[in-house]
């Protein structure tokens, strides 16, 4: 087996090899941003929308790094491994100062660092369990920040509890999961909550919206209460990693019947297609 090879600041050389200085400021205080950026049948999946995103949260904490399409297509291309599912990972710090330091350092170099990896198949006919817990994170969530501490405490207490994801509550609102969008089924409309500071603006979630238009279901960006996705007759978990997977289970309560819904039925067909035609 030949050993993968990832990007790190121009060079492709193999996981093993690629270091990082211990002054580089992701490590230090995770100052730095990232995709996750899906490739089926070898094509990357809402390429432009996912630079987009990574445009919009570079400007966001102030790394000016500009790269046009065509160079990240050039940088990112070559690492696509064998396989019908894979998913880059990019990562921009801020780069490695001379010392440590809150402020931003003078004169930086960001570190740029990438690498692919395959996107496992899971069984998402069956359904998942999830938890609600208290959103405790900050009022930045939609830049995607590799400052993730308070969402992987999070994941790691459904984890612990057997649950796939934690569904996170704000102030009696449903904002999204730990790393995964929401959506649910209310009155026969599927609802996912709208674009603020308090959700990532989710790459899969557009599509989700996009598809609904253009199949005649309906679809609403408006707020879920607890009590609301309580009674949800579906609750569905979104991104670039787990796709659309159906929640079946919500703090140990079946949601609907307990059984995977028709909507999530429809949309998973139409989302399979999808991926196929679009590159
Ligand atoms: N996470 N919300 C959060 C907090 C996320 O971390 C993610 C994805 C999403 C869904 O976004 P998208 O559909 O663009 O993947 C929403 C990725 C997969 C991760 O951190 O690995």
């Amino acid at each position: 087996m030949h050993e993968k090879n990832v990007y790190l600041n121009g060079e492709y050389l193999p996981l093993a090899e690629a270091k990082i200085s211990v002054l580089d400021r992701g490590f230090l205080f995770g100052d730095s941003v990232y995709e996750v950026i899906p490739a089926y049948f070898g094509n990357l999946f809402c390429f432009e929308a996912h630079l987009q995103r990574l445009n919009d949260g570079l400007k966001a904490i102030r790394l000016p790094v500009s790269y046009t399409t065509e160079q990240w297509l050039d940088i990112l291309q070559p690492l696509l491994i064998e396989g019908d599912a894979q998913y880059i990972y990019l990562q921009i710090t801020r780069g490695v100062a001379d010392k440590r330091d809150h402020g931003f350092p003078l004169n930086c170099t960001p570190t740029i660092f990438a690498m692919c990896n395959a996107i496992a198949p899971f069984a998402r006919e069956q359904g998942v369990q999830a938890i609600t817990l208290d959103d405790v994170r900050w009022q930045l969530c939609h830049i995607k920040a590799t400052t993730l501490l308070a969402n992987i405490l999070l994941r790691q207490k459904a984890i612990d509890e057997g649950s796939a994801e934690a569904i996170l509550i704000k102030q009696g609102y449903a904002t999204e999961g730990a790393a995964s969008n929401i959506f649910a089924v209310i009155d026969g409309v599927l609802i996912t909550p709208p674009k603020t500071n308090e959700i990532l603006p989710g790459i899969t979630r557009d599509v989700i919206i996009h598809l609904a238009k253009a199949n005649h279901i309906q679809v609403e960006e408006d707020v879920i209460s607890l009590e609301a996705l309580q009674q949800a007759s579906e609750i569905w978990l979104t991104s670039s990693t787990r796709e659309i997977l159906p929640v079946t289970i919500l703090d140990h309560e079946p949601v609907g019947n307990g059984q995977v819904g028709s909507v999530w039925q429809a949309m998973n067909t139409l989302f399979q297609e999808y991926k196929q035609v679009v590159a």
